[in-house]
C-alpha cells in the first residue's frame, strides 16, 4: 500500500501580505496543523530580546526551530508553518513547498498604515516587499524547485488558497520571477519613493 507522505508548506512573505488569513483558511481546507511563529515565538517566549527601535520582540530562532521541529514529531498529517522567518527555523529537506505571498507595494502602504505603524516602519517593510527580500531569503533556504511566488494583489484569500490548492495539485505551475515591483516602479518612476533611504 502506497503512503501518503506529510507535506510541509511554508507561508512566507512581508508583513501584511496576508500570511495569516490564507494559512489559516489552507490549514482548514487541508486538515493540516497550523503553526504560526509569531504567536509560538509570543506564546512559549523564544525572544533573544526586543529591538527597542523597531517596538518588536526578535526571535530566538534557534530555540523556534527546535520548537517547530518538536512539534513536527508529535503531529501527524500536513503541517503548514507560517511566518517571514519560517525557512529560518525548518530545515530545508523536510520542505514540500515554500509559497511567497506578494502584494503591491501601494496597496501594501495603505494595509501598514491602516495598522497605524510608524513611517519608518511601513518604509522599511515596503522596501523589503519592492526588493524581494522574502522570496531571495526562501531561494536560498530552500532552493528555487521549491518556491513559488502567488501575487496576492486585489485576490480574497479564498481565491489565493484555490491557486496554491492548483500547485499543490500540480495542476498550476509553481514558479518565480512573475512579480517585479522594482521594473515597475522604475517604469514609472517612482523608485525613489520606496527605496530613497536605502
Ligand atoms: N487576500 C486578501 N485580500 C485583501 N485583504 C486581505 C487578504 N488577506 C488578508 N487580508 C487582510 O489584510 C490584513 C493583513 O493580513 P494578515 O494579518 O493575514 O497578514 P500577515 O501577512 O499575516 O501579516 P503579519 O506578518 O504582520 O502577521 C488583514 O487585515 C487581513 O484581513
Ligand atoms: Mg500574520
Amino acid at each position: 500500500m502506497k503512503t501518503k507522505l506529510r507535506r510541509i508548506i511554508i507561508i512566507s512573505g512581508t508583513p501584511g501580505v496576508g500570511k495569516t488569513s490564507v494559512a489559516k483558511l489552507l490549514a482548514s481546507r487541508l486538515n493540516a496543523t497550523l503553526i504560526n511563529l509569531g504567536e509560538l515565538v509570543v506564546e512559549e517566549k523564544l525572544i533573544l530580546n526586543v529591538d527597542k527601535k523597531r517596538g518588536t520582540f526578535v526571535a530566538d530562532l534557534e530555540r523556534v526551530s527546535r520548537r517547530v521541529r518538536k512539534l513536527f514529531t508529535s503531529v501527524t498529517g500536513d503541517v503548514i508553518v507560517e511566518g517571514h522567518f519560517a525557512v529560518h527555523v525548518v530545515p530545508a529537506e523536510s520542505v514540500t513547498r515554500v509559497f511567497v505571498l506578494r502584494r503591491n507595494p501601494d496597496d501594501l502602504k495603505k494595509l501598514l498604515e491602516g495598522r497605524g505603524w510608524n513611517e519608518a516602519k511601513v518604509r522599511e517593510n515596503l522596501a523589503c516587499e519592492v526588493l524581494d527580500v522574502c522570496l531571495y531569503d526562501a531561494v536560498k533556504a530552500c532552493g528555487d524547485e521549491k518556491v513559488c511566488e502567488v501575487d496576492v494583489t486585489g485576490k480574497t484569500a479564498e481565491a489565493v488558497v484555490e491557486e496554491i490548492l492548483s500547485i499543490l495539485s500540480d495542476k498550476r505551475k509553481c514558479w518565480i520571477g512573475g512579480v517585479d515591483w522594482l521594473g515597475l516602479f522604475e517604469r514609472e518612476g517612482r523608485v525613489d519613493e520606496f527605496l530613497s533611504e536605502f
